[in-house]
């Protein structure tokens, strides 16, 4: 897809972030918006950030409950009469727990929402998508979603999750006009520490010195990754070092990769006693 203006552009999780980035850049580029986010407020700050005259339709519920999905697809293409390209974007992270000692109501909320979220936006949608001459599915996974870390298990699950969905569905559809993308960022300075499910201060001031790059650079990226047509998109140099290890030696890059993010941490943890 090379040109977005005019496209239907359906974005979850735009009160923030990447989100939100990504709303003002398609809104940049003439594309009209469908946005979704459970924080109402969020969503209008995101809402009033967008050059005029773009055409929004605004729909706030959580991505987690499967009903409310369906219905904003059906609004979406009873606004807009079709959709092009959708992002399954909300995502929420939770605070390091050994896995012994992880509370399965958080692991089972961040399925809900980093997976089954995913997973309720795309069997909404596709569909639709499918009606489509060229159409855009793209699903936000994670570096953690390409390697397993110590402590994150519930993230990590949620996020190797979506990329097998992804690997599916790039499969299903190969001949068809819907390419699948799966978006695996790395550090990227925004609300994702601050919004997560079991928030501390500390845990802000330790994110923030891992995440570096801006929302806006990593919207470019996604945007350009549509417009080539690269189906794994990575952003961030730490995630294409990741990648590049971990799929070349998938035993001891994921070590490696652990060993210096256990590293990082605790030169960190020193650095704010
Ligand atoms: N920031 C990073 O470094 C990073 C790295 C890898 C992957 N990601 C992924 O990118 C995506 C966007 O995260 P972000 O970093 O912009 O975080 P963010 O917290 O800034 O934005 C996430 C937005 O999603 C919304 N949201 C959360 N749960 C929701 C739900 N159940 N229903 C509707 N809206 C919901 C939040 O209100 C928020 O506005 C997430 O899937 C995240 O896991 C982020």
């Amino acid at each position: 897809m090379k040109d977005f203006k005019n496209k239907v552009v359906v974005i979850t999780g735009a009160g923030s972030g990447i989100g939100r980035a990504l709303a003002v850049a398609w809104a940049s580029q003439g594309a009209k918006l469908a946005l979704n986010d459970y924080n109402a407020a969020a969503l209008q700050q995101t809402i009033a950030q967008l050059p005029p005259p773009t055409d929004v339709f605004e729909s706030v519920f959580d991505v987690s409950h499967r009903e409310r999905m369906e219905q904003f697809a059906e609004a979406v293409i009873h606004r807009f009469g079709r959709v092009d390209v959708v992002v399954n974007n909300a995502g929420i992270g939770l605070g390091d727990y050994p896995f012994a000692e992880i509370d399965l109501n958080h692991f089972e909320q961040v399925m809900d929402i980093n997976f089954y979220g995913v997973l309720y936006g795309s069997r909404a949608f596709v569909p639709h998508l499918l009606k489509q001459p060229e159409a855009a599915l793209v699903n936000i996974s994670s570096v953690f979603g390409l390697t397993g870390i110590a402590l994150s298990s519930a993230y990590c699950a949620s996020k190797f999750a979506v990329h097998g969905l992804n690997q599916s569905l790039q499969q299903e559809y190969v001949n068809s006009p819907l390419t699948v993308y799966s978006v695996h960022p790395g550090g990227i300075n925004t609300n994702i520490a601050k919004n997560s499910i079991d928030y501390k201060e500390t845990h802000d001031a330790f994110h923030k010195q891992f995440l570096k790059l801006s929302p806006d650079y990593a919207a470019q990226v996604i945007l350009q990754g549509i417009q080539k047509g690269r189906q794994k998109i990575l952003i961030g140099s730490e995630a294409h070092q990741l990648d590049f290890v971990t799929r070349l030696f998938p035993r001891w890059g994921g070590r490696l990769i652990n060993k210096i993010i256990q590293h990082q941490v605790e030169a960190v943890r020193k650095k704010l006693s």
